[in-house]
C-alpha cells in the first residue's frame, strides 16, 4: 500500500505572513498589522498605536499581494494538487461588523483561486487564519464576545457564496486549540485584555476568556459547517489543530497521567468539540479546578450537536515530554507549547524538537479516535538559509526533516490511517507567525526580503523545491 493515487501533495501559507498590501483594495487593519518584528531570542511587539519609524512585517510581507500569479505558477511548477491558504477577514470586511462585503476583496481572492484552478491546484481556505480586525479587538475585545459569532458567520456566507463551485476544502479556525495557552490568545483569538504596547510572549492572561472565546468559536465553527453544507453540499469543512505530541518523561505512572491530562487539554478538547458535536466530560473537571466558568445559552448543545466537522487537519512540527515532577518542570521548557525537553531528541534552531515518529504515532491517535478523514497542513523545518556563491541554497537540513516526516506518514497509511494530504507549511518563504521574523525560513522558495525591510522580492528555488517536484511526481515513492 501506498499514498492513494488522488493524495493532495501541496504546501500552505496564511494571508497575513505573505500578502502584503495592507491597505490595499480596501483592507482594514488586522491584529498582525499592529505586531512589529522579533527574533528568535527577542519577542515581536503588539502595538496598538502603530509607531514611526518601526518595522511591521505584515505590511508588505512578501508582496504575495501583488506576485500571486508568479507563486502559483512556481507551485505548479513543483506540481501541487493542493495549495492552502488563508482569506483575510479585513479584505471582506474591513472593520469586520459591517455589513456589505468589501468587492475588490472578494474580487482579489476569486482571481487567487482562478489561478489555481488554471494548474489544477485544489484549495484548500482557512477561513480564519491567526487574524481577526482590529477593529473587533478594540470594540469588543474580539472573540470573547458573543456578537463575533454573527461578523464571522457573514464573513463566512460572503465567501461561501462567492466562490461556490470553485472551491470544495474549506477550514474554520488554524490551529484554534492554540487558545488552551497563553500565546494563543491575541495570535488566535485576537484577544487583548490590556489595549496598550507589549511583548507578544508576556500578554496580560485572562484564561477565563480565552475559553469564553473558544466556546465563541466552537458555535462559530459548528454554525458555518451547516451554512456551507446549506450553501453547496459539495462543500467540506474542517477542523484545524496544533496536533501538539508529548509523551510522560518516565515510566512513572503519574508522568502518564500528567501526560493524558495535558493531551485532553492541548489537543483533544477542541477537536473533540468539533469532531463529536460535544463538550468532552474531562474538560469539566479542568474548567472547575482552574475557575473557569463559560457562559453557554439553551440551545447552544443542539448547534454543537448539528455542526460537526467533515474532516480533521492538524499541524505538525515538534513533540515534548511531560513531567508530574516539578523539580523537572522547571528545569526547562520542552519547547514553545511547553513541557519538558526530550533527551533523545534534537531540536531547531528556535528549541523546537523535532519528532518524525511522533508524527505517526500522532496520525494514529487522531484516526483511532475520530475515524474522519485527515490532512496534515502544516509541517516543515524553520531554518536559516545561506545563498552559497553560486546562487544555490543547499537545504539539505529541510529535505531531511521532511523526508523523514513523509516515511513516517507512509507508515501511518500502512498502519490504516485514512491520510488524504499534506501541504508543508511555508511552501513559500514568509514571515514568522510567532517571531515575526523573515530569517525563520520554511519554503521551497527562497524570497529576497530581510528583516531590517530590505529585499526586492524576488523569488529563487532553493534545492528543496527540485526534489519536492520529485516527491510528488512519484507519488511519494522516490524520497532520495
Ligand atoms: C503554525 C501556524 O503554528 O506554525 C503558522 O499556523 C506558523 O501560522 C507556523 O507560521 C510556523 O510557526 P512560526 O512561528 O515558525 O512561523
Amino acid at each position: 500500500m501506498s499514498f492513494r493515487s488522488d493524495f493532495y501533495w501541496g504546501g500552505a501559507t496564511a494571508a497575513n505572513q505573505l500578502e502584503g498590501g495592507w491597505q490595499e483594495g480596501g483592507k482594514g487593519v488586522s491584529c498582525p498589522d499592529v505586531c512589529t518584528g522579533g527574533s528568535a531570542t527577542k519577542s515581536k511587539r503588539i502595538t496598538p498605536v502603530l509607531e514611526e519609524g518601526t518595522f511591521y512585517p505584515s505590511h508588505d510581507a512578501i508582496d504575495h499581494y501583488h506576485r500571486y500569479k508568479e507563486d502559483i505558477a512556481l507551485f505548479a511548477e513543483m506540481g501541487f494538487k493542493m495549495y492552502r491558504f488563508s482569506i483575510a477577514w479585513t479584505r471582506i470586511f474591513p472593520q469586520g461588523d459591517e455589513s456589505e462585503p468589501n468587492e475588490a476583496g472578494l474580487k482579489f481572492y476569486e482571481d487567487l483561486i482562478d489561478e489555481c484552478l488554471k494548474y489544477n491546484i485544489e484549495p484548500l481556505i482557512t477561513i480564519s487564519h491567526y487574524e481577526v480586525p482590529f477593529h473587533l479587538t478594540q470594540k469588543w475585545n474580539s472573540w470573547t464576545d458573543r456578537r463575533m459569532i454573527d461578523c464571522f458567520l457573514n464573513f463566512c456566507r460572503a465567501i461561501f457564496t462567492r466562490y461556490k463551485g470553485k472551491v470544495k476544502y474549506w477550514l474554520t479556525f488554524n490551529e484554534i486549540n492554540s487558545a488552551t495557552t497563553a500565546m494563543g490568545a491575541f495570535l488566535g483569538q485576537g484577544i487583548l485584555n490590556e489595549i496598550k504596547t507589549m511583548d507578544f510572549m508576556d500578554q496580560v492572561d485572562v484564561p477565563n476568556n480565552r475559553f469564553q472565546g473558544l466556546h465563541h468559536q466552537f458555535l462559530a465553527s459548528a454554525l458555518a459547517v451547516k451554512m456551507a453544507h446549506e450553501i453547496d453540499p459539495n462543500y467540506q469543512v474542517g477542523c484545524m489543530q496544533i496536533m501538539a505530541t508529548s509523551y510522560g518523561l518516565t515510566c512513572h505512572p503519574a508522568d502518564q497521567v500528567k501526560n493524558q491530562q495535558q493531551t485532553h487539554l492541548r489537543n483533544w478538547f477542541c477537536s473533540d468539540v468539533q469532531c463529536r458535536g460535544k463538550y468532552p466530560n474531562y474538560i469539566k473537571r479542568y474548567f472547575k479546578e482552574n475557575n473557569i466558568t463559560v457562559k453557554m445559552e439553551p440551545g447552544d448543545d443542539e448547534i454543537l450537536a448539528a455542526g460537526p466537522v467533515d474532516f480533521y487537519t492538524c499541524s505538525y512540527y515538534m513533540s515534548a515530554c511531560q513531567t508530574a515532577d516539578p523539580a523537572k518542570q522547571k528545569a526547562g521548557q520542552g519547547n514553545i507549547l511547553g513541557g519538558v525537553p526530550n533527551p533523545y531528541l534534537k531540536a531547531s534552531d528556535w528549541g523546537w524538537q523535532i519528532d518524525p515518529e511522533g508524527l505517526r504515532y500522532s496520525l494514529n491517535e487522531i484516526w483511532d479516535r475520530y475515524q474522519l478523514p485527515i490532512f496534515v497542513v502544516e509541517n516543515g523545518l524553520g531554518a536559516y538559509d545561506k545563498i552559497d556563491e553560486d546562487g544555490k541554497i543547499r537545504d539539505d537540513y529541510r529535505v531531511d526533516y521532511l523526508r523523514q516526516h513523509i516515511e513516517q506518514m507512509h507508515e501511518a497509511v500502512l498502519d490504516g490511517v485514512d491520510l488524504r494530504g499534506y501541504t508543508p507549511w511555508g511552501c513559500i518563504d514568509l514571515v514568522s507567525a510567532s517571531t515575526g521574523e523573515m530569517a525563520k525560513r520554511y519554503g521551497f522558495i527562497f524570497v529576497e526580503r530581510y528583516d531590517d525591510g530590505t529585499g526586492d522580492f524576488s523569488r529563487r528555488r532553493k534545492e528543496s523545491f527540485y526534489w519536492y517536484k520529485k516527491v510528488i511526481e512519484t507519488n511519494g515513492e522516490d524520497l532520495g
